[in-house]
């Protein structure tokens, strides 16, 4: 049996956590959420106020990166691997709708990308793994067995996404959430550092009429092709 690196990209709000975690729990394989990781930054940065409304002390996050230790810890009760920021459990900080809206200024800063890609690159370096993001296929794997490129419309994003939120118990409306959505594609996809795009060999699945099962079933068979090679 072959141990593959299978890299999920994809517009924020795709679903694409949601599959990769499954897929990993399947295949028994690690799953890492990279998104997790930029947010624990920009946590960083909003807790040492580093980061506004109207300010952004790039300079200073960029001197103080060397304070920033992101781990990972197995959660047995969740079922997934939950992110630490210097020992500390922020799984749930950093889902907040604020943290959502600063962190892509955050991503685009060329050496917090290149501080977190290094640990990626170490994660998956005995492979066995899957790892969603938006630079998987392009930057971090570009030699991935397995590339995927989730999309789906702004609209059903944004509605799946609002519904997380409300879940969790956040005050919020449909149209700050829709907001943040576009917002955060046209800077992740604009950016001069590595942007989000589609691989050339990455295979791309909409999966606004998907259910998460029908998407998890084509990943597998996917998958497992690969690793019966
Ligand atoms: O997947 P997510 O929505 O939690 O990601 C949060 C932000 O982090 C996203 O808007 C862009 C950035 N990001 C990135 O630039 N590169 C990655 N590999 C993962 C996330």
């Amino acid at each position: 049996m072959n141990k593959i690196v299978i890299a999920i990209d994809g517009f924020s709000s795709t679903g694409k956590s949601t599959i990769a975690k499954q897929l990993a729990k399947t295949l028994n394989y690690i799953y890492v959420d990279t998104g997790a990781m930029y947010r624990a930054v920009t946590y960083f940065a909003l807790e040492n106020k580093l980061i506004g409304e109207d300010f952004f002390k790039e300079d200073e996050l960029i001197e103080r990166l060397g304070e920033i230790a992101i781990t990972f810890k197995f959660n047995e009760a969740a079922g997934f691997a939950e992110v630490y920021l210097n020992g500390k459990n922020i799984e749930a900080d950093i889902r907040t709708l604020k943290v959502s809206k600063f962190v892509s200024p955050v991503a685009t800063l060329s050496e917090v990308r290149r501080k977190l890609v290094e640990q990626q690159q170490l994660m998956g370096k005995d492979k066995g793994i899957v790892m969603d993001g938006r630079d998987i296929a392009t930057v971090v794997f570009p030699d991935a067995e397995l590339k995927i490129f989730m999309t789906a419309s702004a609209e059903t994003r944004a509605k799946r996404r609002y519904k997380e939120l409300l879940d969790r118990g956040h005050q919020l409306s449909y149209d700050e959430v829709l907001e943040n959505v576009t917002t955060r594609d046209r800077i992740d996809s604009t950016r001069e550092e590595s942007p989000l795009v589609k691989a050339d060999n990455a295979i791309e699945i909409d999966n606004s009429n998907m259910t998460i099962d029908e998407q998890l079933q084509r990943l597998i068979v996917l998958a497992e092709e690969l690793i019966s090679k």
